[in-house]
């Protein structure tokens, strides 16, 4: 019996102690993520195996690789983990194209003119060409940018880049996602003042963005959300943010415009573990 009420003081020691510890000593400050209820109308996709017919391009040979962009000479161009971007010419050969000190590029864009916009979560938003690399912005209303995760370019030259989280990092985003708050922003950076200003701010890990066929509306994907958006730029509602796909199978990551007009949207293979966690999304 004392052997047992022991036992019984230990794991209530044990018990007190792991829960002050999270409590006051936990990283994060969590909110409850409501997700909306699918109604039964919601359309399923039928299953099919498109995906299995793939052509894996680069295997082996590159490290991490986030966003793929397609210059107007048909290259196809991705920045990986090592700090590579690796071009790879129509003929099927790979071109060490830039290196750059960072193991934080995430997603890309081809400018109309020549180069390359790249997203590095350290630095902020970069521009590669031929001649060395640009730093375009570093900072957003006097703070640093962090995090700047995907960009499109407009044919006016602005650029739509998004901030996946302005209080984690690449290194602790899953941190950001037990948090379940916004701290998702788009920023646009205006070429002719170099000017860079928050175009919306309180997104659920802002991910991938792109730009409609007529560039009327920019579509942004919030991954913890299972949502996309749409942010209006031009027209009556012009400056109104809408919902344009919710109830995801799972979180949307990059998302780019298909030649047809319609968008194509990565969703997240999350862990195992993680999908025990939440119930059937359909
Ligand atoms: C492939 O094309 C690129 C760009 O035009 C060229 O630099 C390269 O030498 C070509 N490689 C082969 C194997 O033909």
């Amino acid at each position: 019996m004392a052997v047992f009420k022991k036992c019984l003081v230990f794991l209530l020691v044990l018990l007190t102690a792991f829960a002050l510890q999270i409590i006051f000593f936990s990283p994060i400050s969590p909110d409850i993520l409501e997700l909306p209820l699918t109604s039964p109308s919601a359309s399923v996709p039928p299953s099919n195996n498109q995906l299995q017919k793939v052509i894996k391009l680069g295997e082996g040979l590159l490290e991490g690789p986030e966003d793929v962009a397609v210059d107007e000479d048909g290259a196809l161009y991705t920045a990986t983990r090592g700090g590579w971007i690796r071009r790879l010419h129509r003929n099927g050969s790979w071109e060490d194209w830039k290196k750059f000190e960072s193991n934080t590029l995430l997603g890309i864009a081809t400018p109309k003119r020549d180069g390359l916009i790249v997203c590095d979560a350290d630095k902020g938003l970069l521009k590669f060409t031929d001649d060395g690399v640009t730093v375009l912005a570093s900072h957003v209303g006097g703070s640093e940018i962090r995090f700047a995760d995907d960009a499109i370019e407009a044919s006016d030259g602005s650029i739509y880049f998004s901030v996946a989280s302005t209080k984690y990092g690449l290194h602790d985003w899953t941190l950001d996602l037990l948090e379940a708050k916004p701290h998702g922003q788009i920023l646009k950076y205006d070429p002719s003042t170099q000017h860079t200003s928050i175009l919306l701010d309180g997104l659920y890990f802002a991910n991938g963005v792109a730009l409609s066929k007529d560039e009327d509306f920019l579509l942004l994907c919030e991954t913890f959300r299972f949502r996309c958006l749409k942010y209006w730029l031009k027209g009556e509602s012009k400056g109104k943010t809408e919902v344009f796909v919710e109830n995801l199978p799972s979180g949307p990551d990059n998302i780019n415009l298909a030649p047809d007009g319609s968008f194509w949207i990565a969703l997240i293979q999350f862990l195992k573990a993680w999908s025990l966690c939440i119930p059937p999304r359909h």
